[in-house]
């Protein structure tokens, strides 16, 4: 038999590898970005064309490249970041595999320009497909400039499953933000389609916070600042007010990375309890530092996840940074004033790190790891290859992005991990007395009480409703046959309110508009990142529009890492949600009736949309039962 085994030609084998690095426009502008911020750059702008579909360019002032340098940076595995194995311990870099430029030249037509500091001259450079197309010495300023254009233009069906321009958008303005948080000291621009959308002048990190995260955190915040000989915590937490419905705003960043870590996240919460709701979540923006030996940052081709060499005193030691910080402001008076005791008496955190302890570090797991692996990108053999998951993730993007979400937080320690199951997991309970009632059975509204249940009798007993949970049941069913072609009506604004947005904010408003109209929702954009609301649903309270729909925003935020809805069916959730009668609202004997009549008229009138019950039913039999013991 002839043999048939042929080696791929680079720029297949490149394209594939690409799938791994470049999975949409927000993963180009991260590694571009990090490139920028390793050349030591100063100033660095980002400029999109339709969402980075059309072009993606980073303008930076770092080191720039000699003309070998610029031809090399877009060959496979070629980094000036690390030279041996050892050097991956000491990575202070964001880039040190050597891919990124290399899978960007083999799914865009590339053009860069570039010119190191004393050079007379600069290289221009155009590359397609892995091949240089031209190559000419230019007159440039000092830094490098990267232009990707038509992203995928090779890789058709990779482009069809790029999602629409705003949520492309939010991904970038995602990737944005972390490297422009970790990064304070250097200047930031963003222009998408020839507007401005950030402007982040070089200052610390307090003022970067407020010019991304947005002014609400102004005089909210809680400084961190804990230093060891083994770590150093620093950052801001916010006062438990602060704390949103929505995960948004957390994030974690080792030696300048940022990270993705459920078990950290949960550090953080268990600092913050009783001092907010179980459903909500404080803002944080935190900085890990630690000998690089320490950390294995190389588990993951997008380096967001990471693995420590000891996990538990990294926990430890930012849960009790997190609760000093909020003891000191005085935010929870009643909390120890110094770190925890028992953290104190660990010795990594006693003792200094010593060149000896550094020797044992390199006979860790970590260490193992890497000279088991050998290799920048190792895949391993057990785990479901990621080559085979971004496929997933491109032929049905919800169900493999859900499986990722998964595999991480699996990853982390069970204990932890599964009280961390992500947004919008939240499981139905098990109904106690759960029998369906007839359609059509009579009943009678007796009472409401606490403000919050309607007793009502029926024909065998008498069953107890949750106000809340029947009504966000019954608008639910309202809003989908709104959606589907029945707008609800508007009802115009006397005094139309101005509604000024974070930018990220404004692109999640921009990409819900249209439906919001349906549901009644009248918005129209009014200059950078702001919105007039001209008119609201009929039946909602006029003179709280503006907090109604910063409350909607927050809500379907805190559905939007659900993958497993679409973006419709997040919304309507998110309105039902929010407009449904809160407890504590005194009912009408009317409305009453009118929400129990409007609730059995329900399709699924048992169960809100996610799961839970709207009431119970208690029988005169079990009731009789009961009594009789
Ligand atoms: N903006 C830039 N300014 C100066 N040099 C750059 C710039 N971008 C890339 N380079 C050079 O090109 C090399 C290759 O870049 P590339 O992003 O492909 O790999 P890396 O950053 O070393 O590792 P990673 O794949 O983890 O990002 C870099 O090591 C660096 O020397
Ligand atoms: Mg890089």
């Amino acid at each position: 038999m002839p043999d048939k085994i042929l080696l791929l030609p680079d720029n297949i084998a490149n394209q594939i590898a690409a799938g791994e690095v470049i999975q949409r426009p927000a993963s180009a502008v991260k590694e571009l970005l990090e490139n920028a911020v390793d050349a030591g750059a100063t100033e660095i702008k980002l400029i999109l064309q339709d969402s980075g579909k059309a072009l993606i360019q980073v303008i930076d002032n770092g080191s720039g490249m000699s003309e070998t340098d610029a031809r090399m940076c877009f060959e496979r595995h070629a980094t000036s970041k690390i030279q041996t194995i050892e050097d991956l311990f000491h990575i202070r870099t964001m880039g040190f595999r050597g891919e990124a430029l290399a899978s960007i030249a083999a799914v865009a037509q590339v053009e860069m320009k570039t010119k190191k500091t004393d050079d007379e001259t600069g290289t221009y450079l155009e590359i397609e497909n892995s091949v240089v197309k031209k190559q000419e010495p230019v007159a440039v300023a000092k830094g490098t400039s990267i232009a990707m254009k038509n992203l995928f233009f090779n890789v058709p069906a990779r482009r069809n499953f790029l999602k629409s321009n705003a949520a492309e958008m939010r991904h970038i303005v995602d990737e944005f933000t972390r490297v422009a948080l970790s990064f304070p000291q250097i200047f930031f621009s963003l222009t998408a389609n020839g507007q401005q959308i950030f402007y982040l002048e070089a200052g610390n990190l307090k003022q970067r916070i407020l010019q991304l995260l947005g002014n609400v955190y102004n005089a909210k915040l809680v400084s961190v600042n804990e230093k060891t000989d083994y770590m150093d915590i620093y950052g801001f937490v916010g006062k438990p007010e602060t704390a949103k419905k929505t995960r948004g705003d957390q994030y974690f960043f080792v030696n300048n990375r940022f990270i993705k870590s459920p078990y950290l996240n949960h550090a953080v919460m268990s600092a913050y309890q009783e001092m907010i709701s179980g459903d909500s979540f404080p803002m944080y923006v935190l900085f890990i530092d630690l000998d690089p030996t320490q950390v294995d940052v190389n588990v993951h081709p997008t380096k967001q996840e990471i693995k420590f060499e000891d996990e538990k005193i990294i926990y430890a030691f930012v849960q009790a940074a997190v609760k000093h910080a909020l003891a000191q402001f005085s935010v929870t008076p009643t909390l120890d004033f110094e770190l925890d005791s028992s953290i104190q008496q660990l010795p990594s955190i006693q003792q200094p790190f010593t060149e000896e302890k550094r020797s044992a570090a390199t006979a860790g797991s970590i260490y193992k790891g890497f000279t088991e692996k050998h290799q920048a990108h190792f895949i391993e053999p057990t785990k479901k290859s990621e080559l085979k998951h971004w496929r997933d993730f491109f032929e049905s993007p919800q169900s493999a992005a859900v499986g990722s979400e998964q595999s991480a937080i699996g990853s982390q320690q069970s204990a932890v991990g599964s009280q961390q199951s992500g947004v919008g997991s939240e499981k139905s309970e098990p109904f106690t007395i759960h029998l369906p009632i007839v359609i059509g059975t009579p009943f009678t509204v007796l009472t409401q009480f606490h403000n919050q249940f309607i007793l009502a009798q029926i024909d065998n007993g008498f069953i107890l409703i949750n106000q809340q949970a029947a009504h966000e049941r019954v608008l639910y069913d309202q809003l989908s046959i709104a959606m589907n072609g029945n707008a609800i009506a508007t009802q115009r604004s006397l005094f139309p309110v101005t509604l000024n947005l974070s930018p990220a904010d404004a692109a999640v408003l921009e990409e819900l508009m249209s439906d919001l109209h349906l549901l009644g929702y009248m918005i129209e954009p009014f200059g950078k990142n702001s919105f007039v609301i001209q008119g609201t649903p009929a039946d909602i309270e006029q003179g709280n529009e503006k907090s109604i729909v910063e409350k909607l925003l927050e809500q379907y935020k805190h559905f939007s890492s659900d993958l497993k809805f679409s973006k419709r069916e997040k919304l309507i959730r998110s309105v039902a949600k929010q407009q449904s009668i809160k407890p504590g609202q005194r009912l009408t004997e009317k409305e009453m009736q009118g929400l129990v009549n409007d609730l059995f008229a329900c399709r699924q009138f048992n169960s809100t949309p996610d799961g839970k019950p709207t009431y119970l039913e208690f029988k005169l039999e079990q009731l009789d039962k009961m009594f009789k013991g």
